[in-house]
């Protein structure tokens, strides 16, 4: 199999016979909440949500199964049916075949050509697909057949896009009965649906929504007629694939003006026939979109039924996500450079489609979980900072005071619904993220100011930690925490974040490491809520705890604070000692006292605490946690391997290490007490090893997330039961993976943490192993196929990694800080390495020359200049004020000499 190649240095490629690969679809979407997917035979789906369907839904399978794609026929005259998207029974037969109809696939952000040549007919067509990037909710097409033999041919050209109208529930709910609600109409250039009602899980109600397909010449010329039909458009015993209408050149019945009731939908759309002269083309425009309104739909269809609109709001869309994507890279490898064109990008689709609503994440109903929130933040503030303070300090009001979270989040910033259907779950993981996410903030920003802001705290009837309900509380009250006089209670950021962690601390199982109730990070580990322990987000939860003395040390600095107010019941667990630390269930009293006492309300009541006592009481704390993994989870095996434990089971076992059904080790544990400071330098050495011996695998990617524990270990979590080496159980799990380099480089191994994202970048850009269009999946399976493309966390934390870790480029409490830590063979053949990034509102370019060919260990920043001028290199650090002071109009270079 050919691979793609690049054609720019914005990530736009082509691949030749693309529909010789399964499972590939390709993102195309837009803001106003326009979400397809679409495959190389244009099969896939379009919606605006779980109830707003307009083409029928598609998981994985369906890719392949599925007839009901969008297609464009050309019926030549003499010669008989062609498709132009090759989704007819024709092309399938002749895939494995010499006669296999040439393809090429050419792609970039949020468009998608399709061109396909049949030497046999004489025939050939190219299909352009976009969203367009501004409110309008439609999907386009436009259909250029060109007639490539040397003699003059007459074409009758339909588009038939089949239309399901309705909520996914119904696809195998009541899909016959559904359909009896339709209402369809045809205008002169379009099918339009409006269903009666919708039958979903929000009830029996009147439907809104009007789905529809236009079509016109690309000279603006009408259609002549419809099929807006699915059985009188496929005939007695037809298909998709082989209409009846089609093969037998059916007139249509139906015209402008008419309509129909009852049935499954189609927009069939027949054009006048055209005499195309040898190497003569036409096209042909296609429309498919959703409205409130007929006459809007129509008005919005309108617009794009022309091909100098179509044409021109292509060009927009390409510069409009290209404008977004505002950071790039050049390394010695332009490969690598153009594959993270595409990393860039993935944080921008999983906005959009949150974790559902691409065939393979057929789970999800829309919305995103609450680490996503947060983590996809992480992009954000690399590309786009504008705004991710409101919506930081908006993302903490779905903080409970008992330091979970809400879970269900609304599509409205800062809104989170309150759980109605007794899910108690809680991820123990949850309440450590956002703290992650400020911090890159403040340090992006100097905006320490920030911890003082304040919000209010969510409530529903989740309380004391997921283990009992407020019978006391009703939606009619808020989701929002009050005082006991029902006023709203407001708390700062920094009490949040404290709320989380110390709660947190507190909240151990009989190992004294955090319990794991529901699961962390990995959403498998869902069986073991009563014993269960994650000593790896404990060893986040530490270093956290670390980083916040930190934050309120500057604080006192800066803003010359020696206190601050905080809720009184908080000052329970801001205490304690040593000896209290090891008392497991003194904790676990403590903190049944505090959540019995914010069970319903707070007294709204706030005390001054001495930031120092704060300081104080979390570094105790949090150096205690760390002493305790050191001490207990440093394991070594039989075979002299040595690394730090990550769990404890239902039964309250050890989870890794040896075992008589093999060596059990997982990444988690690794990469957090790693990237905390918890595992020394010769145990960061010692832990490489490990995981080279147990979990490196070159062959699908790099480094996995757990050994083969060959056993479905229901006391620790449903992953067990996935086979090995898919998906959270031993796959390459993209996300951990990555935040292994990402602890490996902040720690100063830099070759090593460059060998995880070396060995991932190859892996996904060799199409022929990975399968899948340029970016990062979640995960790689164990035949080395990239799965669940797109949509994934790893996309930040790559981003992240690169930008701040490789690259070196960070904030630093608003100042620009410079510490590379390229590897030699990245640098290009005039020793130079750059990035392009804004930072303070300002268009940067970061050139680092590296003419003494040094290795990262053995270079440091010798000199800065901006704009040519030398600047002064002390700490490697430029001065936000001296950022802020060049034109914002403007890029900059910023010049880094390395000796
Ligand atoms: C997905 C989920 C993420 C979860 C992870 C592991 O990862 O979205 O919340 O932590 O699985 O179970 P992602 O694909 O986002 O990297």
């Amino acid at each position: 199999m050919k691979k793609y190649t690049y054609i720019d240095n914005k990530g736009t490629f082509k691949l030749t016979n693309p529909e010789r690969n399964s499972y590939s679809y390709f993102p195309l979407a837009n803001e106003a909440g326009v979400m397809s997917s679409i495959t190389p035979l244009l099969n896939g789906d379009c919606k605006m949500g779980q109830n707003t369907f307009l083409l029928t839904p598609v998981s994985s399978e369906d890719l392949h199964n599925n007839k009901s794609s969008r297609n464009f026929w050309a019926y030549i005259e003499g010669k008989g049916a062609w498709s132009a998207t090759g989704a007819s029974a024709m092309s399938a037969a002749q895939l494995f075949t010499e006669e296999k109809e040439a393809t090429e696939l050419e792609a970039g952000t949020m468009w998608h050509k399709m061109t396909r040549v049949s030497n046999a007919l004489g025939i050939k067509s190219e299909i352009i697909s976009f969203v367009p990037a501004c409110q309008d909710t439609v999907e386009l097409m436009k259909i250029t057949i060109t007639n490539i033999s040397d003699k003059q041919m007459v074409i009758s050209p339909t588009a038939a896009i089949p239309l399901y109208a309705r909520s996914a529930d119904n696809l195998r709910d009541h899909r016959h009965v559904t359909s009896l609600l339709h209402r369809i109409k045809t205008t002169d250039y379009s099918v339009l649906i409006n269903p009666t009602l919708t039958f979903d899980e929000r009830g029996h109600k009147k439907n809104t929504m009007i789905y529809g397909v236009g079509g016109a010449e690309a000279n603006g010329e009408k259609p002549i007629g419809y099929f807006p039909i699915v059985e009188e458009y496929i005939g007695e015993g037809g298909s998709f694939e082989a209409p009846e209408a089609i093969m037998c050149q059916k007139q249509p019945q139906v015209l402008a003006g008419a309509s129909l009731e009852g049935y499954e939908a189609l927009g069939g759309i027949v054009f006048e026939n055209a005499t195309l002269g040898a190497m003569e083309a036409k096209s042909y425009l296609v429309v498919m979109g959703f409205s409130d309104n007929e006459a809007k739909f129509e008005e919005m269809a309108k617009k794009y039924l022309s091909e100098s609109a179509f044409n021109q709001k292509l060009e927009e869309t390409k510069l409009y996500w290209n404008k977004k994507i505002n950071i790039s890279y050049t390394t010695s490898d332009k490969q690598f450079d153009n594959w993270m064109y595409w990393v860039n990008f993935q944080p921008m689709l999983r906005r959009i489609y949150g974790c559902s609503f691409l065939p393979h994440h057929d789970y999800g109903k829309g919305g995103r979980g609450w680490r996503d929130l947060w983590q996809d933040c992480l992009a954000l503030l690399a590309m786009d900072p504008s705004g991710v303070r409101s919506m930081l300090l908006d993302n903490f009001g779905g903080v409970r005071f008992d330091g979970t979270n809400a879970t269900i989040i609304g599509t409205k910033q800062g809104e989170f619904i309150a759980d109605r259907n007794n899910i108690t779950r809680v991820w123990m993981d949850h309440g450590a993220w956002p703290f992650l996410t400020t911090n890159l903030y403040i340090q992006q920003s100097g905006d320490i100011k920030f911890l003082l802001e304040k919000q209010s705290y969510f409530k529903d009837l989740q309380v004391e930690r997921g283990a009992a309900k407020d019978e006391l509380w009703s939606l009619s009250e808020g989701n929002y925490l009050q005082e006991k006089n029902k006023v709203a209670y407001q708390g700062t950021i920094i009490e949040h974040l404290l709320v989380q962690h110390l709660t947190a601390f507190y909240d151990v199982g009989e190992h004294n490491n955090l319990k794991l109730h529901g699961a962390d990070w990995n959403d498998g580990l869902d069986m073991a809520d009563e014993r269960g322990e994650s000593v790896a987000f404990s060893a986040l939860y530490a270093g956290n705890m670390l980083e916040i003395a930190q934050l309120l040390r500057v604080l006192k600095e800066k803003e010359h604070q020696d206190k601050i107010m905080l809720a009184e019941e908080l000052q329970l667990l801001i205490k304690g000692d040593a000896v209290l630390y090891e008392a497991v269930d003194k904790k676990r009293t403590i903190l049944d006292i505090y959540c019995k006492k914010v069970r319903h309300t707070v007294t709204g009541k706030q005390v001054e605490v001495a930031i120092d006592t704060l300081i104080t009481d979390l570094e105790a704390k949090a150096n205690w946690m760390i002493k305790h993994i050191r001490s207990q989870e440093w394991i070594t095996n039989k075979a002299g391997y040595s690394w730090y434990n990550g769990y404890y089971d239902n039964h309250g076992q050890r989870v890794e290490g040896d075992h008589e059904k093999g060596t059990r080790m997982m990444l988690t544990g690794q990469v957090f007490t790693i990237m905390n400071q918890i595992a020394t330098n010769e145990q960061v050495a010692e832990i490489i090893k490990a995981a080279d011996r147990y979990l490196y695998d070159e062959a699908v990617g790099g480094y996995k997330l757990n050994t083969n524990f060959n056993e479905v270990k229901t006391d620790l979590g449903r992953m067990f039961g996935f086979a090995y080496g898919h998906k959270e159980n031993g796959a390459v799990f993209c996300h951990m993976a990555t935040m292994y380099a990402n602890a490996l480089y902040q720690r100063g191994f830099v070759k090593e943490g460059f060998k995880v994202v070396d060995t991932l970048y190859k892996h996904c850009s060799s199409f022929e192993k990975s399968r899948i269009y340029p970016g990062v999946p979640e995960y790689i399976n164990d035949k080395g196929r990239g799965m669940y493309h797109y949509l994934t966390g790893t996309a930040s934390w790559l981003m992240l990694t690169v930008i701040t870790e490789m690259f070196g480029v960070k904030g630093r409490l608003g100042d620009l800080h410079f510490e590379p830590q390229l590897l030699l063979e990245q640098f290009d053949k005039e020793d130079q390495a750059s990035i392009q990034l804004t930072f303070a509102d300002r268009k940067l370019q970061v050139i680092y020359h590296n003419q003494n060919k040094k290795q990262a260990s053995e270079y440091v920043v010798a000199n800065i200049s901006i704009d040519n001028k030398p600047y002064d290199k002390k700490h490697a650090t430029i001065k936000r004020e001296d950022i802020e002071a060049l034109d914002a109009s403007t890029q900059h270079i910023i010049d880094i000499v390395l000796e």
